[in-house]
């Protein structure tokens, strides 16, 4: 067999403990681990002024080499802040009104597409697979095609695909649908964004492009998160914050700090829980674990000042001297560490308005003892909530649906928590990490092989 190559955006330090927040990085981490060997390119996550070509970094770690290059600053915004986080980002999570187009930021995108493409080219070899991921790269693989590039290339969506309905306001949406058509195989998420995207393509004109779209959920890797939330079971972060609950119930959120996440409707649904059912009010305790991310896009921005005002205003109208309502962090907690979170909280609250998959719903079931499991509430809006149909499934824009299923993971009993675990349990051992990447390349493998038959 070959190598395989992965090319995305971020690319995690192989010198880092812990791996940025983000489901792309985490659930190539745990793919790569079955690879006997592989490269890995991507942005180095520096920004640096330079001319010409980009210098190229390499590193190797275990049995990865790592291939990363710096962006301009200049590039940084164009490319990363605003095509890809200000326009695509948006739009691909169904909130138009937040899309702010400009063609420079567009011409800035394609330009670090074709830099992406003739800084890869050299480091190729004969036999080479290349797998492209996510939205900040859509062109890429025609890029790697105009310079002569006759390997399978396969391309992974990690977020939704719109509807053609939205994506047609893009005002380069052909440009980008007729990009894709150089991929061999195309894998999205869920069936809705399999279906989303063929309708874009056959509205296009492209209908070659359409038998090559797959749906092909991601997953973590199960056995490990486990075994690392046991461990972590043990370590003082989770003595400290056990200690500090007083045997009362935890309600845990773990997300980046994001629109789509829906914080804000969220902890409107955990204030309407403490109106409408105050027997809780000075037992349970919120903890949302919120790492900045995107701190410069302003969007992001908004929404930080948003939440800190939100939870100020509801942690002052609830809060007793001894007791407050939320606990909130917008730094990164280790994942070893957040793995026994999990395993501590009776419930998690995952309620995003929209996610490519959510891989948090599935470390939550992951980190449980299966001899008292928690209980997950979860958008139905999740790419993960088809799967986990098991879950306490709400709409993330009804707070009284929230409050309501919140209301019925605190109070449910044991038998009816396993019952639910175990079969939550049984789908996430079934769509891992592993099963993805194979899955997806044994699909890619045999596209090639049809195309040359
Ligand atoms: P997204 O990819 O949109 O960030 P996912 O839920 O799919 O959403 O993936 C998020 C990943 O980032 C998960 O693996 C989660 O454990 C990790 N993560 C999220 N928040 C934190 C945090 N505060 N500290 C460490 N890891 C985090
Ligand atoms: C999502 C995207 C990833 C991205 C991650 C973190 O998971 O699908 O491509 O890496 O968010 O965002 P960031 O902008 O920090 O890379």
């Amino acid at each position: 067999m070959g190598r395989l190559v992965i090319v995305s955006n971020r690319v995690p330090d192989p010198r880092e403990r812990d791996q940025p927040a983000g489901g792309l990085a985490v659930a190539l981490a745990d793919a790569l681990r079955d690879e006997e060997s592989s490269l890995w390119f991507g942005w180095s996550g520096q920004q640096v002024d330079f001319e010409g070509d980009p210098e190229v970094a390499v590193d190797s770690h275990h049995k990865v080499t790592y291939a990363t290059i710096p962006l301009t600053p200049a590039q940084h915004r164009g490319y990363y802040q605003r095509f890809s986080n200000g326009i695509l980002w948006p739009l691909c999570h169904y909130r138009l009104g937040l899309m702010n187009y400009t063609k420079s930021d567009w011409e800035s995108y394609q330009d670090v597409n074709t830099m992406f493409a003739r800084a890869l080219l050299p480091l190729l070899e004969p036999g080479d697979t290349i797998w492209i991921q996510d939205y900040h790269l859509f062109p890429l693989a025609q890029m790697l095609r105009d310079l002569g590039v006759t390997a399978p290339i396969g391309f992974f969506l990690h977020i939704p695909f719109p509807p053609w309905s939205l994506f047609r306001a893009l005002p380069p949406a052909d440009a980008l649908l007729r990009d894709m058509v150089a991929y061999d195989l195309i894998g999205v998420q869920t069936d809705e964004d399999a279906e989303n995207l063929k309708e874009c393509l056959r509205i296009e004109g492209l209908d070659e492009g359409v038998s090559r779209v797959m749906a092909c959920p991601i997953g973590i890797d199960p056995v490990k998160f486990g075994e690392e939330a046991r461990a972590a079971w043990d370590g003082e972060e989770v003595a400290r914050l056990r200690d500090s609950m007083h045997a009362e119930p935890l309600i845990i959120g773990v997300d980046r700090l994001d629109y789509s996440k829906g914080l804000e409707e969220r902890f409107l649904g955990y204030e309407r829980l403490l109106t409408r059912y105050p027997e809780h009010r000075g037992h349970v305790t919120y903890l949302q674990v919120a790492p900045v991310s995107r701190g410069e896009v302003e969007e992001y921005r908004l929404l930080r000042r948003q939440l800190d005002e939100t939870i100020g205003r509801i942690n002052g109208a609830f809060a007793e001297f001894d007791w407050t309502p939320i606990r909130y962090l917008t730094r990164p907690v280790p994942r070893t560490v957040l793995a026994g979170f999990y395993r501590l909280a009776d419930v998690a609250l995952v309620t995003p308005l929209r996610d490519g998959m959510n891989l948090v719903a599935k470390e939550y079931i992951a980190a449980q003892d299966p001899e008292n499991p928690g209980a997950l509430v979860l958008s139905h809006l999740a790419g993960a909530a088809p799967e986990l149909t098991e879950a306490l499934l709400v709409n993330p824009h009804d707070a009284d649906a929230i409050a309501d299923a919140l209301h019925q993971a605190l109070t449910m009993d044991k038998a009816a928590r396993k019952r639910r675990w175990k079969l939550l349990d049984a789908e996430v051992r079934s769509t891992t990490a592993g099963t993805w990447s194979r899955d997806f390349l044994t699909a890619l493998h045999d596209a090639g092989k049809a195309k040359t038959a």
